[in-house]
C-alpha cells in the first residue's frame, strides 16, 4: 500500500482553500491508504508567532480536521515527533543554496524585506522534505502552491541516495486535485486565499457560521457582466472564475455544467446558490469543531496518541538515515 503524508500549518483557522486543496482529499485517501496527517507546528515558527496563539491554533486546527472527518488515529503535531528535526538537519546539509534560492514561496513570503526574515523561512522546504521522507511516504496530497516544494524534496532524496551510494529514499508524487487546487481570495482574484491575508472577508474559514458564509459570498468581489455560458468567457475575469471553480468543486460538477446552468444570469442568484452549497457542507463542520473545542484535553490526547504511532514508523527510518551518513550510536 502507498503511504500518504501531508501537513498543514496550525497558523490560523483552515480556510476553504485548505479544505478543497487538501483536507477534503485527505478524507477520501484515508479510506484506502496508509495515511499520516501532520500539524506542522515547527513550520509555524518560520513567520512571527506568539506561543499563546500557536497553542490555541494547534488545537483549533485539530478540531477542524477531526470535524472534517480526518481519522483521529492518523493525526499528530510535528514537534512531538523528533524524526522531523533530526532528518531536517541532515537535509539542510544535502540541499543546495542554489535550489532554495529558486523557491517562489520564500520570495513571496519574504517580500522586499528579505534580510529581516528568519533562517527557518529559508530552509523551510528542507524540513518539508524531511516530513515526508521520514515516513518513506510516496504520495503527498497538496494544493498547487506546494508543487515546487515537492520537486525539491525529490531532488534532496535523489542527492542523498547518490551521495551515500544507496537506494534509501523513494521518489514522491504530489496528488494535486484537478479542480480548485488554487482557490483565490474573495476580495482579489489574482491572490490565493491565504491565512495571512489581513482581510477576514477574503476567506471562508472552517469555523464561520452560516451567516458569516452567506455574507462573505454576498460581498465577494465580482464584475458587472453576466456569467458566461462557456469557459472561454471566463478569460480575464478571475473573480468570476474563482466563484465558478468553488461551486464546481463543492458540487462535484464540471465547470462546463455549472456554466450551462448559470450562464447568462447575473451574480445575485448564483451567489445565493453558492452560499447555500457552502453552508450545507461547511456549517456542520464548524458546529462539530466548536463542540470538539469544549474538550481540549481530549484533543491533546488525540495528538499524543497520533504522535506515538507516527514515532513507531519514522524512528527506525531516521535511525537508518543517521547510520548511513556516519553517525555513531
Ligand atoms: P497551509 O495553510 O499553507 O499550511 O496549507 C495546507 C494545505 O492547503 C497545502 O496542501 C496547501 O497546498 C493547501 N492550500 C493552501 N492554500 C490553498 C488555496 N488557496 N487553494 C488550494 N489549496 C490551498
Ligand atoms: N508547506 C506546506 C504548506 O504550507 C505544509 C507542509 C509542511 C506539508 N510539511 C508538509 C505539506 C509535508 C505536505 C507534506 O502548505
Amino acid at each position: 500500500m502507498q503511504r500518504v503524508f501531508s501537513g498543514i500549518q496550525p497558523t490560523g483557522i483552515p480556510h476553504l482553500g485548505n479544505y478543497l486543496g487538501a483536507i477534503r482529499n485527505w478524507v477520501t485517501l484515508q479510506k484506502d491508504h496508509d495515511c499520516l496527517f501532520c500539524l506542522v507546528d515547527m513550520h509555524s515558527l518560520t513567520m512571527p508567532w506568539t506561543p499563546e496563539a500557536l497553542r490555541e491554533q494547534t488545537l483549533g486546527t485539530t478540531a477542524c480536521l477531526l470535524a472534517s472527518g480526518i481519522d483521529p488515529t492518523r493525526l499528530y503535531n510535528q514537534s512531538a515527533v523528533s524524526a522531523h528535526a533530526r532528518l531536517g538537519w541532515i537535509f539542510n546539509c544535502v540541499s543546495r543554496l542554489g535550489w532554495l534560492n529558486r523557491m517562489t514561496q520564500f520570495k513571496d513570503k519574504a517580500g522586499k524585506n528579505r534580510e529581516n526574515h528568519s533562517a527557518g523561512l529559508y530552509v523551510y522546504p528542507n524540513l518539508m522534505a524531511a516530513d515526508i521522507l521520514a515516513f518513506h511516504a510516496t504520495r503527498v496530497p497538496v494544493g498547487d502552491d506546494q508543487r515546487q516544494h515537492l520537486e525539491l524534496a525529490n531532488d534532496i532524496a535523489q542527492k542523498f541516495n547518490h551521495d551515500m551510494g544507496v537506494e534509501f529514499f523513494p521518489q514522491i508524487e504530489g496528488l494535486i486535485p484537478p479542480n480548485a487546487a488554487r482557490v483565490m481570495s474573495l476580495r482579489d482574484g489574482s491572490k490565493k486565499m491565504s491565512k495571512s491575508d489581513p482581510s477576514a472577508q477574503s476567506r471562508i474559514v472552517l469555523n464561520d457560521t452560516a451567516d458569516d458564509i452567506a455574507l462573505k459570498i454576498r460581498r465577494a468581489r465580482t464584475d458587472s457582466e453576466p456569467l458566461p455560458s462557456e469557459e472561454a468567457g471566463l478569460e480575464g475575469r478571475p473573480e468570476a472564475r474563482n466563484l465558478i471553480t468553488i461551486y464546481a468543486a463543492m458540487s462535484d460538477k464540471s465547470m462546463a455544467d455549472v456554466l450551462s446552468e448559470f450562464g447568462g444570469q447575473g451574480f445575485g442568484s448564483f451567489k445565493q446558490s453558492l452560499a447555500d452549497l457552502l453552508v450545507e457542507t461547511l456549517a456542520p463542520v464548524a458546529n462539530e469543531a466548536r463542540h470538539l473545542l469544549d474538550d481540549k484535553e481530549h484533543l491533546l490526547q488525540v495528538l499524543r496518541k497520533g504522535a506515538e504511532r507516527a514515532r513507531a514508523v519514522s524512528d527506525p527510518i531516521v535511525d537508518e538515515a543517521e547510520r548511513l551518513v556516519g553517525f555513531l550510536r
